[in-house]
């Protein structure tokens, strides 16, 4: 977002703004905002809204996969329920198996006939026993079901180039070799055509607790045997920094050297808390909604340093975790498994505020994908039992979903303090899509939008609310926090539309 040369100030004027949704009221702030239609950004690509899946707590067995043979309705072992969730969601691509699972994960545990794969052991996540009944085939289906494109974090820490090598084969190459031949007596003739490969998975911790000097050696072994086998416009992604560690990055492009093939680099970005999700303050929610700035900058200064190296723009950044990770609480864990934590309103506002700063530096990512789906971090869905349903955060993307293949504007707005009105425009023909959040508990914002360089002849608007930052959708409300909609105002040069404390708002409005 631009805020260069803001003859826009904001507005200051006091005026009672009625919350929609529990007729509470509170003091509302006027914000005006300048939308510059001509002033492309670039495309907001799909996969900015990506989800990420691990073998970790329930996300996998229990969550996604609940066997062919268990009480809860399932299509071919998959939970029903979740499968038609995630298909509305139209999630552009799923990360899988880890984390740090991928790098002690041995893909030929996965596949023939599930009596004979052997019991492994998930020594990241509580030394459970894993009997690997989801391996490949059934991710493959996974993405085939829900309409996603599947992206494999290979093996590195404890693997060989070898069998990740080996795993390219089975996955991409079409027929005639023992290896897609195996595949085929699987199931599966056709090849599965991957083309996200992701070489490891935090190198710098779970993944071998390597140097960025090690890991660039890896890197290098490593991608020359997957280049070929991967196919013509495969993407090999390699481990960069957590949040915005410099040192990282700049260590390991060094001893790259530009050698091998590199088409993306990944950054782990997680906005944490001391906080249990529904025990948050003020405070920490300010503390945790302001890392969102921190997001912003991280992606400014890695993608500068890496223009160092890749003035071209070759190599594209990623973010392949994401989100808030709050405080765990042990009986909802033993509960519900490993990193299960509720989703309410605030982090309904922080996914949203995650993806508009994607909007906003579309033009330098490739790919982001959130942490995790179902039942981990900052999840999509929630199950219990044969019950599933989805959190705030769900409903945050949907309304979000808009601006996917749109080319991101420029908006200019009034200032630049975190916990500001925070903002995302895109544009495609006669379409604008506008989405605003508002993360303050406590005040409501009045915007009032400019449209340079067109004009409006009307539109919709949707948002999503709750007076209550702890407030979140439970198995027994599952439709506490969904989408309602939003008056709005958007006729010629001005688009205004009121959004209460905690709220995302996304406007859709008609171009001439
Ligand atoms: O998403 C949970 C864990 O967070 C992942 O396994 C790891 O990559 C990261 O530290």
């Amino acid at each position: 977002m631009s805020r260069r040369g803001l003859a826009l100030s904001a507005g200051v004027a006091l005026f009672a703004a009625v919350t929609p949704r529990r007729g509470a009221s509170a003091p509302s702030e006027e914000r005006r905002l300048n939308i510059r239609l001509a002033d492309r950004i670039a495309t907001i690509k799909p996969e900015l809204h990506g989800q990420f899946a691990e073998h970790l707590g329930s996300c996998i067995y229990g969550g996604i996969w609940v066997g062919k043979d268990s009480p809860i309705p399932n299509v071919e072992g998959y939970r029903k329920q979740a499968i038609e969730y995630l298909k509305a969601a139209e999630i552009p691509v799923l990360r899988w198996p880890g984390g740090c699972f991928a790098d002690d994960y041995h893909w030929r545990d996965g596949i023939g006939p599930v009596s004979r794969r052997p019991k492994t052991v998930n020594i990241h996540w509580g030394n459970y026993t894993e009997d690997n009944s989801f391996g490949t085939h059934e991710f493959m289906r996974l993405c085939q079901l829900i309409g996603a494109q599947p992206y494999l974090a290979g093996n590195v820490g404890s693997g060989t180039p070898q069998e990740l090598r080996d795993w390219a084969e089975y996955c991409n190459y079409p027929s005639g070799s023992t290896l897609s031949e195996e595949r085929t007596r699987n199931g599966s003739p056709e090849p599965f055509n991957v083309k996200y490969w992701g070489v490891g998975n935090e190198n710098w911790a779970c993944g071998g607790n390597m140097t960025p000097e090690s890991y660039a050696l890896e890197y290098r072994r490593f991608s020359t045997y997957l280049r070929t086998l991967t196919g013509k416009g495969a993407f090999l992604i390699a481990c960069g920094p957590n949040r915005n560690d410099l040192e990282w990055t700049r260590r390991f492009m060094e001893a790259l050297d530009r050698r091998g093939s590199l088409h993306g680099y990944a950054m782990h970005f997680y906005s944490s808390s001391k906080t249990e999700a529904t025990k948050f303050t003020p405070e920490t929610l300010r503390l945790q909604l302001a890392g969102f700035a921190d997001l912003e900058k991280a992606i400014l200064e890695q993608r500068a340093l890496l223009d160092k190296y890749d003035p071209e723009r070759r190599i594209g950044l990623l973010i392949d975790e994401w989100g808030v990770w709050d405080r765990m609480v042990p009986a909802e864990e033993k509960k519900h498994g490993r990193l299960w934590q509720q989703i309410p309103m605030r982090a309904a506002v922080a996914a949203a505020m995650g993806l508009n700063v994607f909007h906003r530096q579309a033009d330098k990512l490739a790919m982001c994908n959130i942490a995790q789906t179902v039942n981990v971090l900052h999840a999509i869905l929630l199950t219990d039992g044969d019950e599933c349903i989805r959190t705030s955060t769900y409903w945050a993307f949907d309304l979000l979903k808009a601006h996917r293949g749109k080319e991101a504007v420029r908006v200019e707005t009034g200032g630049n303090d975190p916990l500001d009105l925070s903002v995302s425009a895109s544009v495609e023909g006669k379409q604008l899509v506008l989405t605003c959040v508002n993360p303050r508990h406590d005040m409501g914002m009045k915007v009032d939008a400019s449209l340079a360089g067109g004009s409006a002849l009307g539109g919709k608007a949707r948002f999503l609310h709750d007076a209550d930052m702890n407030a979140c959708n439970t198995f027994d409300n599952p439709d506490r926090i969904v989408p309602r909609e939003l008056p709005l105002m958007a006729d010629r040069s001005r688009i205004r539309m009121e959004l209460p404390p905690l709220s995302v708002a996304t406007a859709i409005v008609r171009l001439a």
